[in-house]
């Protein structure tokens, strides 16, 4: 499978680059994007090296003559957002495209899943507008298109304990598998 696995700005960044040797262990081909936001926890470099291939970061500065948003958003069988910010999650819920990833998933196929995997502050995922963000990519194509993998409940990097933490990559990594055949 083609896994087009978006990485956003939050500590979490560090366990995407295990999800992606879990993929490539499983003979699934990555293209890692990364948010501005998500280069400033880990450097584009370890995915660069994990996926082997090279990493999305950028909406204009790019070499390629090809349109790099179209040609990443035709490339992959399922797109895999995780961590998921806040940030991120508005973005695609209200439609909006202002860098590499969200622009992609705008200039997706309606049949390519996209799977979300949150991880932020517990008052973050209580906020009623994060809630409603969620909710609005849940509606989606009754389901279909956005698979929220939920959050769980742990001490988080800030020190609180309550849900907010990434799912484990065992459940993101199935949860990617499962929307090629439940499509
Ligand atoms: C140390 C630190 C940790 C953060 N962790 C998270 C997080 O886990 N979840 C989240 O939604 N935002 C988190 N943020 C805030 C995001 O980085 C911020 O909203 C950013 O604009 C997200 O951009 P992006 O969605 O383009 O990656 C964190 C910020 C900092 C400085």
């Amino acid at each position: 499978m083609k896994v087009l696995l978006g990485v956003t700005g939050g500590i979490a960044v560090y366990k995407a680059c295990e999800l992606v040797r879990r993929l490539k262990d499983g003979e699934h081909e990555v293209t890692v994007v990364m948010t501005e936001s998500a280069s400033r926890f880990v450097t584009p470099l370890t995915f660069e090296v994990l996926s082997g291939r090279p990493v999305g970061r950028s909406l204009f500065d790019v070499d390629d003559p090809q349109i790099e948003h179209i040609r990443l958003a035709r490339w992959p069988d399922c797109i895999a957002i995780a961590p998921a910010t806040a940030h991120t999650i508005g973005r695609i819920a209200n439609g909006l495209a202002d860098d590499l990833l969200s622009t992609v998933v705008m200039a997706s196929s309606p049949e390519v899943p996209v799977v979300v995997a949150p991880a932020m502050n517990t008052m973050m995922w209580e906020n009623p507008l994060v809630a409603a963000n969620l909710d609005r990519l849940r509606d989606v194509d009754e389901g279909r298109r956005y698979r929220i993998v939920e959050p769980v409940a742990k001490e988080l990097a800030c020190g609180e304990m309550g849900v907010g933490g990434l799912a484990d990559e065992a459940s993101i990594l199935a949860a990617i598998v499962e929307s090629r055949t439940t499509r």
